[in-house]
């Protein structure tokens, strides 16, 4: 595996919405996180992506982008992006943006020409249909609910596609010409200073065509569009154009958002000169989902979570550096999921940050995670503002589950959770703004601030700084960014232990993953205690005696 620059990188996401409000509009802006940049210098962040803050109605919250050449007036202007872009550069951060192609907004200039003139240049943009005798060209449900065919305004008989939101119109990647515009738009941003993108839904950009029915998989008739992907073929080739056309001159940083990739492709994708730098390991994301809804997904398990993040590792590690993380905005809070229900506390907290920051790979913090914010609760389904909750909590309630349990699942599985304001302080609004927030805060900023635990050095935010210290430390920096990684006591109950191993040394990192204590056995006598999460240690000899959620990161002998 080549070396890259990015490789012994901290990366850190921000969804502007909810990260610092500057002007107190109640929303997030460029300004704001500018005003934080210096805050994220000293928790140890190099890069830094920014969920979409383009020209966007908001439908799904700037996935919908109207001009990818401009700001959002609620984000800031063109000017405070080339300031923060500068701003990130004076302090050797990189600014990473959001890539949202597969689809752009439908109160997009080329969307509005195509229903202008549906048989003309921007037509062929999108993807228009006839309905054959009364009937959608085909079955596909959306991500977000409902058939992905929408009638195209202005023309009774034809119909636009959309694998997401009704506005968020599919892109014709099999049209060079929107290719071409695509690529275009990618290097202007890369020319301005950009180290790079986020790249989103990314799969869905090839479809199985001509469009067809698959089996219905719900009594509403229609199929996962998962069904269609599994059968489309061919998306490399727009990838690996993609890639020569743009990234790879630049040499810029990319991270897929890549579900249901096929495990034979990975080297296409993240091998050295793959389609991507990395890409996000999301096999502890969708594990327990269920394609009924979230009502019937399952929970995971600290032995699930285990064996899903080392089946990843195991797939990846001759290939490439696979991203880590515990969340994103898509996502609930990762101490609420990965933890077992009652018992995220600062010690549990601690131990997940550990388990997966140490991995192989990229580690990323998504906004507030290093303060361990939670998800939160909701008294009525109209407090909720994301699009995916609201088709579940319907989904639910079709399915004859109550009103009570529907919104419990949006409160367990809500993408809401991650996107509540930034817990600053114990101040009104949690310092996010001095007016009204866009989206509820969660009230437990009064005990869950950065402010506190800026305080106390036993806080989860001091463990995260040490865990990136540790990462930078000369003495294990090529271990842990280069060494291999090996599952130790796999068959363990509650107990999630691996080596990070090269010719030179042996670290173990092992933590005890559940409420009650246990003895573990250790292959080697230790050397060294570099870190742990509790006040104690217990080693003697051969054996470890581990408190409840405590982990561990040990020198080994030999
Ligand atoms: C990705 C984004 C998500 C968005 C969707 C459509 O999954 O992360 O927030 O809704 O794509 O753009
Ligand atoms: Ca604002």
């Amino acid at each position: 595996m080549k070396k890259q620059w990015w490789h012994d990188k901290v990366a850190y996401q921000i969804y502007p919405k909810s990260f610092c409000d500057s002007n107190g509009d109640g929303i997030g802006d460029i300004q704001g996180i500018i005003s934080k940049l210096d805050y994220l210098k000293e928790l140890g962040v190099d890069i830094i992506w920014l969920s979409p803050c383009y020209l966007s109605p908001l439908a799904d919250q700037g996935y919908d982008i109207a001009d990818y050449y401009q700001i959002d007036p609620r984000f800031g202007t063109m000017d405070d992006m080339d300031e923060l872009i500068a701003e990130a550069k004076k302090r050797n951060m990189f600014i990473v943006m959001d890539l949202v192609v597969n689809h752009c907004s439908d109160e997009h200039e080329w969307f509005r020409k195509a229903c202008e003139d549906p048989d003309g240049e921007y037509g062929k943009f999108f993807y228009i249909e006839k309905a054959k005798d009364g009937k959608l060209p085909c079955n596909w449900r959306s991500y977000f609910g409902g058939p992905v065919w929408e009638k195209l305004p202005g023309h009774e008989d034809r119909y636009y596609l959309h694998v997401f939101h009704k506005k968020q119109p599919d892109l014709n990647w099999e049209n060079p010409r929107v290719r071409d515009e695509i690529y275009n738009m990618i290097n202007w941003w890369l020319d301005r200073g950009l180290a790079g993108f986020r790249i989103d839904a990314i799969i869905n950009i090839k479809k199985a065509l001509p469009f067809k029915d698959y089996p219905a998989d719900r009594e509403d008739g229609l199929s996962s569009v998962h069904n269609m992907l599994h059968e489309a073929v061919g998306v490399g080739q727009f990838l690996g154009e993609m890639r020569d056309r743009t990234f790879a001159p630049h040499q810029a940083f990319t991270v897929g958002e890549v579900f249901n990739e096929k495990e034979e492709e990975l080297p296409d994708f993240i091998g050295d000169n793959g389609y991507f730098s990395t890409m996000f390991d999301f096999a502890e994301t969708v594990f327990g989902n269920d394609r009924q809804g979230w009502h019937k997904s399952l929970d995971i398990t600290p032995d699930d979570y285990r064996n899903c993040v080392f089946a990843t590792q195991k797939k990846v590690e001759n290939i490439g550096f696979i991203s880590n993380i515990i969340e994103n905005h898509d996502e609930p809070r990762g101490v609420s999921r990965y933890i077992p229900a009652g018992e995220a506390c600062p010690a549990s907290k601690k131990l997940l940050a550990a388990l997966y920051f140490l991995l192989r790979g990229l580690p990323w913090i998504y906004q507030g995670q290093e303060i361990g914010m939670e998800n939160t609760t909701f008294s009525s389904i109209d407090e909720v503002d994301d699009i995916a909750s609201i088709d579940n909590y319907k989904v639910a309630l079709a399915a004859g589950v109550s009103e009570k349990e529907a919104l419990h699942y949006v409160e367990k599985y809500g993408r809401d959770n991650a996107r509540t304001p930034f817990q600053w302080d114990a101040s009104a609004n949690a310092g996010f703004t001095e007016g009204k927030p866009w989206l509820k805060v969660n009230p437990n900023y009064v005990s869950i601030n950065l402010k506190s635990q800026q305080e106390d050095p036993d806080s989860l935010y001091h463990f995260y700084r040490k865990l990136i210290s540790l990462r930078r430390n000369p003495a294990y920096q090529k271990t842990l960014i280069y060494g291999k990684l090996i599952p130790y006591l796999q068959d363990y109950h509650n107990v999630m232990a691996y080596f990070r191993k090269d010719e030179e040394q042996t670290l173990l990192i092992i933590g005890n993953y559940q409420r009650q204590e246990q003895t573990l056995p250790l292959p080697a006598p230790c050397k060294k205690l570099i870190l742990s999460n509790l006040p104690q240690a217990d080693i003697q000899g051969d054996q470890v005696h581990m408190a409840g959620y405590q982990v561990l990161v040990l020198e080994l002998e030999g």
